[in-house]
């Protein structure tokens, strides 16, 4: 596995290469990334995971001074997954970045209390995929609302990059791993698998309770567990625009505080 650490380098490496799927991280890579490379590994030849973790989209309260730096473990982990290329640059590839703004779909779940998040997304993914010219990208699914921005960046660009999503990989316990579950505490960590549950409880009642029931219900029981919950949403899973009817597919979605750990979920019913 090789590492590369600067757009020029990048660019004289990979000139030759049309088999390219890029997997983006900012690092801290747990085993749904790791999966990630996995599902990379069947749709092209050659790998590249790139390792950024992007100004751009935190806020200013968020904590981007704190966020966990691994790069040694995790070109490890890489390695290990069978990736070809790391791209891991500095801070200079944002220098004369093009800034891209997100579709409206970065209005709604996500995008309502993390104004311009979506944003930073959009505008570091289209530098990488600009320095790394991939056919194949790949992005985890829980950030389900992430994966339909790219999509919907991809196609009003005109980039002829196809976009995979990766299936979330979950505990034992079904808590959707992430980076951030790492910041928990003994006492949350144990709390933390009712997000899942309750999402999986909410799907197998979709057609029998209404939905002001249950958005109500599951609402009442996380604050009753101390937990706040941000959004819930039953959506249509393209448009993320209130589902009022299941007879196709519906994305079931959350974002939630625990403690001071804000968690994201969601399942797909196709
Ligand atoms: O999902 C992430 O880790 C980031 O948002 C991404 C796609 C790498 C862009 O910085």
């Amino acid at each position: 596995m090789e590492v590369i650490s600067s757009e020029l380098q990048a660019k004289e490496t990979l000139r030759n290469n049309h088999d390219i799927v890029l997997v983006p991280t900012m690092g801290n890579l747990h085993k749904g990334h790791i999966s990630l490379i996995g599902e990379a590994k069947r749709l092209g030849k050659t790998i590249v995971a790139s390792i950024f973790i992007n100004p751009l989209q935190f806020g200013k309260n968020e904590d981007f001074d704190n966020y966990p730096r691994t790069l040694n473990v995790d070109l490890k982990k890489l390695e290990l997954a069978g990736c070809d290329y790391v791209f891991n640059p500095s801070g200079n590839i944002l220098q004369n970045i093009m800034e891209h703004k997100a579709s409206d779909l970065s209005n709604k779940m996500c995008g309502k209390t993390r104004p311009g998040h979506f944003d930073g997304v959009v505008t570091i993914v289209g530098k990488l995929f600009d320095i790394i010219k991939p056919q194949h990208a790949v992005f985890g699914l829980k950030d389900y609302q992430q994966f339909l921005i790219i999509k919907k960046f991809v196609t009003q660009n005109h980039l002829d990059i196809k976009i995979t999503g990766g299936p979330i990989i979950r505990e034992r316990d079904g808590l959707a791993m992430s980076s951030r579950n790492n910041l928990l505490t003994p006492e949350e960590r144990l709390i933390a698998p009712i997000i899942y549950k309750k999402l999986l409880w909410i799907k197998d009642n979709i057609k029998k309770l209404p939905k002001e029931s249950l958005i109500k219900d599951s609402f009442n029981f996380f604050s009753s567990k101390g937990l706040m919950a941000e959004y819930l949403t039953i959506c249509d899973p393209e448009t993320l625009a209130e589902a009022n009817n299941y007879d196709g597919s519906v994305l079931i979605a959350i974002a939630i505080k625990l403690g001071n750990v804000r968690l994201i979920d969601n399942i797909l019913i196709d």
